[in-house]
């Protein structure tokens, strides 16, 4: 008799194989690995089942969960002091989810006027069609914000810091008015990041935050991130596994790289926003300085018991487009576009960039004048910054006096 031997598998069988076995490695990696798969390897179908219907936790598709995504989380939740999170491929995705996560059709958000103009977009857009009604409050009057709340209201949204008027949201004040309604409330907390503000600490119920700015750092990766409590957080990741927008695992690679910087970037960024707004308090031209680490700014007092220092993000008004324009062209550092949060100082004029959406009305509301300059300070010599922004402001007075 004789015994079949076993069959060689194939060419194409052993590269697949052999391009897929795994390293062995005992010892840890000083960094988090870059997960880029988009399937695991269970034991059998029972575990994929169970993980797939999230009776035991584990991975089984990288849209539902991935490990770099999640150490990502793990990591922004444990900043901001809250119990769990969730990792998208951008702010606004982290915002969107964010919200549908507490409301649906018929109910009625109050959110700030002075929110970022994509996140008002969404308001008055998508989400107003689904019959998710938005009326915007301005956050910096309590009085005029426990008004607007109606029995319809379902969720109260805020910025800690709101762009781009630098206005400072009390967020205790804010959170405790809400939650005496039974209201929950979301607070976007880009402007500040962890390091200047941790809103779960203050009452907040979900924290949104785009990673692109200060988290990530370096203007090469777009991510955003949910924070909040265990129940909170299971509803959010519900609406992303049937929506999709969970962070790619490079991207979450890449922030949870600036996170390990954060800290020294922050002070940096912070020195520096305050040496360049005590500078430019004292320019001729230069109507106003809104900086949350100056006396002068209007929710001072607000700033200083709520934020570490005062950011990283100041801005001025030139009392018109045009002189806000020719400063902005006048530049030599600082480059012309859109963002912030970056190593680079990024000078915008929002009325044509950010806010680009809002009408004059609109603006005027949300207290942008035609002439505010926002300036996103970065790691640059201050010294250097500070001499570039006096070429500006000379053509800026030249544009004027023409
Ligand atoms: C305050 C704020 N929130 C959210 C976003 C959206 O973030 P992303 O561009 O990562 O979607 C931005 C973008 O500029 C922002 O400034």
């Amino acid at each position: 008799m004789s015994e079949e031997q076993p069959r060689a598998a194939g060419f194409s069988t052993r590269a697949i194989r052999a391009a897929t076995t795994l390293p062995q490695v005992r010892q840890a990696p000083s960094t988090v690995p870059i997960y880029q798969t988009v399937t695991f390897g269970t034991a059998d179908l029972a575990e994929l089942g169970d993980i797939l219907g999230d009776r035991t936790s584990g991975y089984a598709y990288s849209r539902i969960d991935n490990p770099t995504a999640s150490a990502l989380a793990a990591a922004v939740a444990a900043l901001e002091g809250a119990e769990a999170g969730f990792a998208f491929g951008s702010g606004m995705a982290a915002i969107h989810a964010a919200i549908v996560s507490v409301v649906g059709a018929g109910d009625e958000v109050l959110a700030t006027t002075a929110a970022y103009g994509g996140t008002r977009a969404l308001f008055t857009g998508i989400l107003n069609r689904l019959g998710i009604r938005t009326r915007f409050v301005d956050a910096t009057a309590i009085e005029g914000v426990r008004d607007a709340f109606t029995p319809q209201t379902r969720l109260l949204y805020l910025e800690t810091i709101a762009n781009p008027s630098l206005a400072v949201t009390d967020l205790a004040a804010l959170a405790d008015e809400a939650h005496r309604r039974g209201v929950p409330v979301i607070v976007d907390n880009t402007f500040a990041s962890p390091y200047l503000c941790r809103p779960i600490e203050l009452g907040v119920d979900l924290v949104v935050e785009s990673a692109t700015k200060w988290l990530g750092g370096h203007s090469d990766v777009l991510a955003g991130v949910v924070v909040g409590n265990r129940e909170r957080i299971a509803e959010v990741r519900a609406i992303q596994t049937d929506t999709g927008a969970i962070c790619a695992p490079f991207s979450a690679f890449l922030v949870l790289r600036g996170i390990e910087t954060l800290a020294v970037r922050m002070e940096r960024h912070c020195a520096s926003a305050l040496a360049l707004a005590r500078y430019l308090e004292g320019q001729e031209h230069v109507e106003r300085v809104l900086y949350p680490g100056l006396p002068s700014h209007p929710q001072g007092a607000v700033a200083q018991r709520q934020l570490l220092a005062g950011g990283g993000m100041l801005a001025f008004d030139l009392g018109g487009r045009e002189a806000a324009s020719a400063f902005i062209d006048a530049l030599s550092l600082p480059e012309r576009t859109a963002s912030l949060g970056s190593i680079k100082t990024i000078c915008v004029h929002p009325p044509s960039t950010s806010h680009r959406q809002l009408d004059e009305a609109a603006l005027k509301a949300a207290g942008i004048p035609a002439g505010l300059v926002r300036v996103s300070v970065g790691l640059e010599d201050v010294e250097d910054l500070i001499a570039d922004f006096a070429v500006g402001l000379a053509a800026a007075r030249s544009a004027v006096a023409a």
